[in-house]
């Protein structure tokens, strides 16, 4: 996990937040030692900007990887306090998740706080809905 946070705490800087100067890092660690990275990059059209969660997401599931390859997720602010992934956010990684992936909140204090992926979505939407 430290390593994750120190990955997280260098691409922080690349966050585009000229809006909220709110910044968000998140780190997926690959079963295979790799790691991807996202920040939240927004837009003068708010509602068009994108969070850091998804940015990682999104990034992973271009360059072909499926959530069986996904072993954690670190989301990163670098405030005093915890910070966890947004609604839109838990919608997404409970698709692109599995239901079991750690996802790990880190802040500023070097502390981490550790959840299930599917402890954060209780009774969501997904495709077996459909
Ligand atoms: N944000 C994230 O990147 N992830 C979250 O889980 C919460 C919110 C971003 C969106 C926006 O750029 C900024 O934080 C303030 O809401």
């Amino acid at each position: 996990m430290e390593k994750l946070l120190k990955e997280a705490k260098t691409i922080i800087e690349n966050a585009y937040v000229p809006y909220s100067n709110f910044r968000v890092a998140a780190v997926l660690k690959l079963k295979n030692g790799e790691t991807i990275t996202g920040v939240n990059i927004e837009n003068a059209s708010y509602g068009l900007s994108m969070c850091a969660e998804r940015s990682a997401l999104f990034s992973a599931y271009s360059k072909g990887i499926t959530k069986q390859e996904i072993e954690s997720l670190l989301v990163y602010t670098d405030k005093d306090y915890f910070v966890s992934p947004c609604g839109a956010c838990r919608q997404v990684m409970n698709e692109l998740l599995e239901a079991d992936t750690k996802v790990i909140m880190a802040n500023s204090k070097d502390e981490f706080k550790v959840m299930k992926n599917k402890e954060l979505l209780p009774a969501g939407f997904s495709k077996e809905d459909l």
